[in-house]
């Protein structure tokens, strides 16, 4: 048997005395442990008893067996209706997995294996490019906000699609990560080809070992979250934002955080997954709601600061499993036009933290409510509102700016997850889309 691989990912299964092909490890991880990742434009010949790899110029290639470090019990439902509620109920342990050995001896900062850039090289740089698709862009600009606020350093945000072909000018010395849950997103791809084509140093924050992004990145940090069957990114997403906040960690402590701070923030961080677990327990409350709401056919998500981007999150989980017409606001933006979009019939999520904006937020939801539009109010404990105001509250724990995004994503998941049930939608399989977008 001969396989080509050209763009789209292409694995080699060597099993006992059996080889298998795939697009992906999930395929074929029943079977064997150990695969071959094949580069781009690498020929594969099989025979009953042995296999080898050539390139289309006719070198021999000598394969690498890797070990895939999960089996097929993580790739499995288990006791869960659909993958994507057992991805969103794994987060607490995934969350683990992302962090683990990745503190300093100190506890004072983050550290990172395979970054391949030294602590001189990153305090040298004058800005983050970051790069992204869909979710994976909506945990950039969450990273962008927890980076320019604690390590002071200026973010930009790019679309891969757009970084591609607008050319934005691009000066001084600035280091570039993409984010990428399977590593073989076309675009993502494509812009980081294109920022290495410039000369510039890219990195990776990837869940999938051995993926072409992986490979082509100059560095990186791996997610460790286990495969992610679900169309509908939720684990990895909640560990993007953990890697972006250790990154903002790892970098504020290069320049003005104090050892101090650095102490609160790694501790805040190790507390994510308890403080996730906490938001889980909300999940029947939070069901109960979904039910009143699922019948809506518009929906609004608005937050500010670093929820304006899991507002985006909120509203991309909602639209893509439920197919309900759902978009994402910086919430102050209501009074430049959305704002003609409240009815009776387009109900609004809305977060409003404890936090030095809260009574503007107060403000931005009495203006739905004058206009007669349903709120569904994502707080932190000890919030309290107007009597009346509000039309359903969901409560998370308090915690710090660190991890706050990772925290408030949890109800959001849940409300898209059990609104698209209550609608009979094809959660882990959702119409018109796919879990890797290998094709441009
Ligand atoms: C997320 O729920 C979507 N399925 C989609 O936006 C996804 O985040 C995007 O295609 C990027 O995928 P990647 O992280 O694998 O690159």
């Amino acid at each position: 048997m001969v396989a080509a691989r050209k763009a789209s990912p292409l694995i080699l299964g060597v099993g006992d005395n059996e080889y298998i092909i795939a697009s992906d490890v999930s395929a074929l991880v029943s079977r064997t442990q150990n695969v071959v990742y094949l580069r781009d434009g690498e020929l594969l010949h099989i025979t009953p008893t042995n296999f080898s790899i050539i390139t289309q110029t006719d070198e021999d290639v000598s394969p690498v067996v890797n070990r895939v470090t999960w089996d097929i019990e993580a790739a499995e439902l288990g006791n869960y209706s659909h993958f994507m509620e057992k991805e969103i109920f794994e987060q607490p342990a995934a969350l683990e997995n992302s962090m683990r050995g990745r503190f300093s001896e100190d506890g004072s900062t983050a550290q990172f294996g395979g970054l391949n850039i030294s602590p001189v090289e990153f305090r040298q740089i004058d800005r983050l490019s970051l790069i992204g698709c869909g979710t994976a862009w909506h945990a950039c600009l969450v990273t962008e906000h927890l980076v320019e606020r604690f390590a002071r350093i200026p973010v930009e945000v790019d679309y891969a699609s757009e970084f591609r072909y607008r050319n934005t000018p691009l000066y001084g010395n600035p280091l570039f990560f993409v984010i990428s849950q399977s590593g073989e997103t076309i675009d993502t791809l494509g812009a980081l080809r294109e920022a290495k084509r410039k000369g510039y140093k890219i990195l990776a924050i990837n869940n999938t070992v051995g993926s072409s992004i992986a490979r082509e990145a100059d560095g990186g940090i791996y997610q460790h979250v286990g495969p992610e069957i679900g169309v509908a990114s939720t684990k990895a997403f909640t560990s993007q934002l953990l890697i972006g906040s250790m990154i903002a960690l790892y970098l504020a402590r290069m320049r003005d955080m104090s050892f101090t701070d650095g102490v609160e923030y790694v501790k805040a961080l190790k507390g994510a997954p308890d403080l996730v677990r906490k938001a889980l327990e909300q999940a029947p409350h939070i069901r109960e709601i979904a039910k009143r709401y699922s019948k809506y056919n518009d929906m609004l998500f608005l937050g500010r600061l670093s929820l304006f981007p899991v507002a985006l999150e909120g509203a991309l989980k909602l639209k893509e499993i439920s197919y309900i017409h759902a978009e994402g606001y910086p919430a102050a933006e209501m009074k430049h036009g959305p704002i003609a979009l409240i009815s009776e019939q387009c109900p609004s999520v809305f977060f409003a933290p404890k936090g030095e904006i809260f009574n503007k937020l107060v403000s931005s939801i009495q203006e739905i409510k004058a206009r007669k539009g349903k709120t569904i109010v994502i707080t932190t404990e000890g919030c309290e509102f107007p009597a009346g105001l509000v039309d359903e509250i969901i409560y998370i724990p308090d915690c710090h700016e660190a991890v706050l995004p990772i925290v408030a994503t949890i109800p959001v998941q849940l409300l898209s997850y059990y609104m698209a049930v209550e609608r009979g939608c094809d959660v882990d399989k959702p119409r018109n889309l796919a879990k890797s977008v290998t094709v441009e």
